[in-house]
């Protein structure tokens, strides 16, 4: 007997490789959704993102995708209140600079190596370019702006400008962020643990010594 070729099970095939395509996109929006969720506490954003199940179309898909790409968020910053709609993967430092225009903070590799965006948070120094926004709803944030202003500067800045900490001033407000928050943590008195608390902020310009020294008459006096 004659055996036929067996022909390729198209139809199949064509189901397999659609169901396989709708399976891949829902499995990332489905992650992504989680780690959304996860990171910020939004879990209706997840059973949002779960009702897009498959079997949906593109379109239906990308509409509630937009529809799901911004949380509202209310944050205290500085002691004042923000109500804001974000999209949730918005760093808090973005959410500074862009939504909130406190330009003090600044962004410098923005991969948490440089220290350039540190904040506090309930006041413990934070790298600002690495934490969601939308994570620190019920927490104090304060930036630069929120410790001391001209005329009424803070010690630590008026520390600064006395021993000339800084030449560019670009990495300035890490350090001194991060010079106030050492002021309560418990490491030892000398230069050298100073320069250890302080060496997640790097200065390009090498102020270092002048720094250490500002940080230094701060901590005697405090
Ligand atoms: Fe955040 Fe460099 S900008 S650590
Ligand atoms: Fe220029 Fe520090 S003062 S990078």
């Amino acid at each position: 007997m004659h055996n036929e070729p067996q022909q390729p099970e198209t139809v199949d095939d064509d189901h397999a490789t659609s169901f396989e395509r709708v399976s891949r996109r829902s499995f990332l929006t489905r992650v992504g959704a989680a780690g959304v969720a996860v990171g910020t506490g939004q879990l209706h954003t997840l059973a949002r993102a779960d009702s897009g199940s498959i079997g949906e179309d593109a379109a239906s898909t990308s509409n509630t995708a937009s529809e799901s790409d911004s949380v509202h968020v209310q944050l205290n910053v500085n002691g004042t209140l923000h109500q804001l709609d974000i999209d949730p993967r918005t760093t808090l430092l973005d959410c500074l600079r862009e939504h909130l225009h406190l330009t003090g903070t600044k962004k410098g590799c923005d991969h948490g190596q440089c220290g350039a965006c540190t904040v506090h948070v309930d006041g413990r120094r934070v790298n600002s370019c690495l934490s969601l926004a939308a994570t620190h709803e019920g927490e104090a944030v304060t930036t630069i702006e929120g410790i001391g202003r001209p005329g009424a500067l803070h010690p630590m800045q008026a520390a600064f400008v006395e021993h000339d900490g800084f030449q560019c001033g670009y990495c300035t407000s890490g350090q001194i962020m991060s010079a106030v928050a050492l002021l309560k943590e418990p490491y030892g008195h000398s230069d050298e643990d100073v320069k250890e608390a302080m060496s997640g902020n790097i200065c390009r310009c090498g102020a270092y010594s002048n720094i250490v020294c500002a940080i230094q008459q701060v901590r005697r006096k405090a």
